[in-house]
Order: C-alpha cells, then sequence, then structure tokens
C-alpha cells in the first residue's frame, strides 16, 4: 500500500494541461502515492446536472487530500442551457464545486504564496516573498443574502439598528443585502494558522488586513482577535493596515510585506494583485486547507482560449504541488522541487507564452524534472 491516496482531479481545458505536467514531476520525485482519479467539473454538470458527483465526494472521504486543475463554470442561466435533454427543466441550478469542496470539508484556509523567482521576466520587483492567508469559508462570501429583501427581516433590522431607517423609501425588490458574518472561531483559527505559518518559516511580521474603521463590528472583531492571537507569538510583529492603503502599500513597498491574513473577501483581492506582483497566473498557487483535509489547486481557471495547446504555463500547478508536499510533511521534497523550479526560472531557456517563451506547458515540466 502506498502511504498517501491522492484524489486527482484535473477538471477541465488546462487544467488537464497542467496536471499532466505535475504528474511528470510527481513521478521523478518518487512520491509514495496512488493518484485516485475523480471527476469534477463541466462534463459532468452538462451530462449529470452535478459538476461534483457523490462518488467524487467519497473518494475524497478515502484520500489524505486533494489535487485538483481546474474547472469552467458559467453563470446560471447559461449554465443550465448546456444541460443535456434529459436534464432541461428539471429546476438543476449549477454551484461551484470547489467552493462546495470548501464549504464541505470546511478547509476554512487558504494559502497562496507569491514569491519572486530570481531571473522571472514577470517579476514587478525582486525580493517579493508574501504568503496571503485568506479566510475560505466565511465573511461576505458566506451565500447568505437577499434579494428581494423580506420585510419581516427588513423590520427587524430596522428595529436592531436606525441606521436602516435611511432605506426607508426604498422598495424591498429594490434592495439586495449580502451579510458579511464574521465568527470568533473563524477569526482565530485563520490567524492562528498565519502566526503558525510566520514561526515555522521565519517571517518576522504578520500583516492583518481589515478595515476596522468602518466594518466596526466585523473588522472589529478580527482585529481584536488579532490582537489576542498576537500574544502567544512574542517573536512576531503584528501589524494592521486597511484593505484600501495595503492595497496602495503592497504596489508600492512589497518587500515590506511577509504573512499576511485576512477576511474572504479581502484575501481574494489582495492575493490576486500579489500574483501578479509576482507574475500572474501563471505563477499563483493555493491551498485550500483545514484541520484534516486539503485540496490543493493552481488559482487560475480552465482557460478555454488555450485549451489543448500545452502552451499555458504549469509553474502555478508545480508549486501548488509543492505545498502539497509542504503539507503532506515531505519536506525535502517540496524544497527540491521549488529549487528545480527555480532554476529552470534562473536559466531562462524554457519558457512558456506568458514569459516571452515558446516552450510548452510539457517542456517546462520535463526541465523541472530534469532538475531533481
Ligand atoms: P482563466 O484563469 O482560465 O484564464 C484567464 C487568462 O489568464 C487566460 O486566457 C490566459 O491568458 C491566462 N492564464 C491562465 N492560466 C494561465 C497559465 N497557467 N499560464 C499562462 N497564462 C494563464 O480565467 P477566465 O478566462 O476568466 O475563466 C475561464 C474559465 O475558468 C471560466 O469558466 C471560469 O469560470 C473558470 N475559472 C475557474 C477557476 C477554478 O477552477 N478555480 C478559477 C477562475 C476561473
Ligand atoms: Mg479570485
Amino acid at each position: 500500500m502506498s502511504k498517501y491516496r491522492i484524489a486527482w482531479m484535473p477538471g477541465d481545458g488546462i487544467g488537464i494541461e497542467v496536471m499532466e505536467a505535475t504528474q511528470i514531476v510527481l513521478d521523478k520525485l518518487g512520491l509514495d502515492a496512488e493518484y485516485v482519479p475523480a471527476d469534477i467539473g463541466w462534463e459532468f454538470w452538462c451530462t449529470e446536472g452535478e459538476p461534483l458527483p457523490q462518488r467524487t465526494i467519497d473518494i475524497l472521504k478515502t484520500c489524505t487530500c486533494g489535487l485538483f486543475g481546474a474547472i469552467t463554470s458559467k453563470p446560471k442561466e447559461e449554465a443550465a442551457k448546456e444541460l443535456v435533454p434529459e436534464l432541461q427543466d428539471k429546476g438543476l441550478v449549477y454551484s461551484s464545486p470547489i467552493v462546495r469542496l470548501r464549504q464541505l470539508f470546511d478547509l476554512y484556509c487558504n494559502l497562496r504564496p507569491c514569491k519572486a523567482f530570481p531571473g522571472n521576466p514577470l517579476n514587478y520587483k525582486d525580493d517579493i516573498d508574501l504568503v496571503v492567508f485568506r479566510e475560505n469559508t466565511e465573511g461576505l462570501y458566506s451565500g447568505v443574502e437577499f434579494y428581494p429583501f423580506p420585510d419581516d427581516l427588513r423590520a427587524k433590522i430596522t428595529e436592531a439598528n436606525p441606521k436602516m431607517d435611511r432605506f426607508k423609501d426604498i422598495q424591498s425588490n429594490d434592495i439586495a443585502v449580502s451579510l458579511r458574518v464574521i465568527t470568533r472561531r473563524g477569526a482565530e483559527r485563520i490567524i492562528r494558522k498565519a502566526f503558525e505559518y510566520a514561526k515555522e518559516f521565519g517571517y518576522p511580521t504578520v500583516t492583518l488586513v481589515e478595515k476596522p474603521n468602518v466594518l466596526r463590528e466585523t473588522s472589529g472583531l478580527m482585529r481584536r482577535v488579532g490582537q489576542e492571537v498576537a500574544k502567544d507569538f512574542p517573536q512576531i510583529e503584528l501589524w494592521e493596515t486597511n484593505i484600501d492603503a495595503q492595497m496602495m502599500w503592497l504596489l508600492k513597498n512589497p518587500d515590506d510585506y511577509g504573512v499576511i491574513v485576512t477576511s474572504n473577501m479581502f484575501g481574494d483581492i489582495v492575493s490576486d494583485l500579489a500574483a501578479q506582483l509576482v507574475g500572474g497566473l501563471g505563477f499563483a498557487a493555493s491551498g485550500n486547507i483545514g484541520d484534516e483535509f486539503a485540496v490543493f489547486e493552481p488559482t487560475h481557471g480552465s482557460a478555454p482560449k488555450y485549451t489543448g495547446q500545452y502552451k499555458v504555463n504549469p509553474n502555478a500547478m508545480l508549486l501548488t504541488t509543492r505545498l502539497m508536499l509542504d503539507w503532506l510533511g515531505e519536506s525535502d521534497m517540496a524544497q527540491a522541487l521549488e529549487k528545480a523550479i527555480a532554476a529552470v526560472i534562473a536559466e531562462g531557456e524554457v519558457r512558456t507564452y506568458d514569459m516571452g517563451g515558446n516552450s510548452s506547458t510539457l517542456d517546462v515540466a520535463n526541465a523541472v524534472a530534469g532538475r531533481l
């Protein structure tokens, strides 16, 4: 029996190509793992009305962790039109399988490292080494939304908070409301993860990015919890910044920051900017991590424009695999993989189109494997 069972979920489009690239590298590393193919993505929505079939969830429950490529997703109405005829008009509604996975397995920590590799022509600046911790299950993306705004709820909220009065002349079907739900437990576990990471990997600061001067209650709770958790890590300094100013500072002085922690939507925004500073989607790796389970994925999508061409940069997927190796406790392999990726980037001979080269996805994978 292998040491690990890894759910293998290529998904759609270039997801399939970058997973093929990562298989080359994992085989070369000789990870003692069984890779268990699992269905996810557009094809299964169209033919079964379910982009995350129950059999995939069952497989995931037997695995150590999951590795995921990318999926195609489309807005509600468009998605419904692409169902096979037998499934049309059954009232099926498309929802993102990756968001479901995060919630189903309580993968509350979205980890997104963004590091400027020496020699990458796409670096905005050298010496950038940011690691974003984004809360993955609550905040503005909790999914608790109302439209139209139910009258009874509206009355209750107006009673509880006079600020609602300002909207009293607006009809309920002209108001949409999304709840920003922050729990102490949610705040505490993501902030603690960020501090533990800073401690383990030697970052001197953790920057908590919120907006407590305006979002007094939700960001305020994040802030209080941040200060409490920081007490357990006296060797690490807690920096507190506002999301808007932080965007400016990240662009001006990205090399001042290390570990960044924030709530769901702010994290979504910060991590895209951070990724762009170090080369964009071809370099953006991520892990969705819970206490017992994790699913690793590059942050890019299925890039239909490039599907089937083996043109895209597999580095995001390879760096994602590096995160998985770290999580599995295979630090030697993780470091070897990062070194090999860095060497190929620095050498500059094998580059995909986004880096100004014309090598293929698999050329890059083979070059990295050749360095292992
Ligand atoms: P995308 O990330 O698929 O691609 C946007 C553009 O970024 C591409 O056309 C390409 O120019 C570039 N790009 C992406 N990955 C690259 C790579 N590895 N190397 C070099 N260049 C790369 O985003 P888009 O076009 O908005 O969405 C396409 C589909 O993917 C949609 O159906 C969308 O819903 C889905 N999507 C899925 C995600 C996921 O699986 N987690 C995340 C984002 C989008
Ligand atoms: Mg995003």
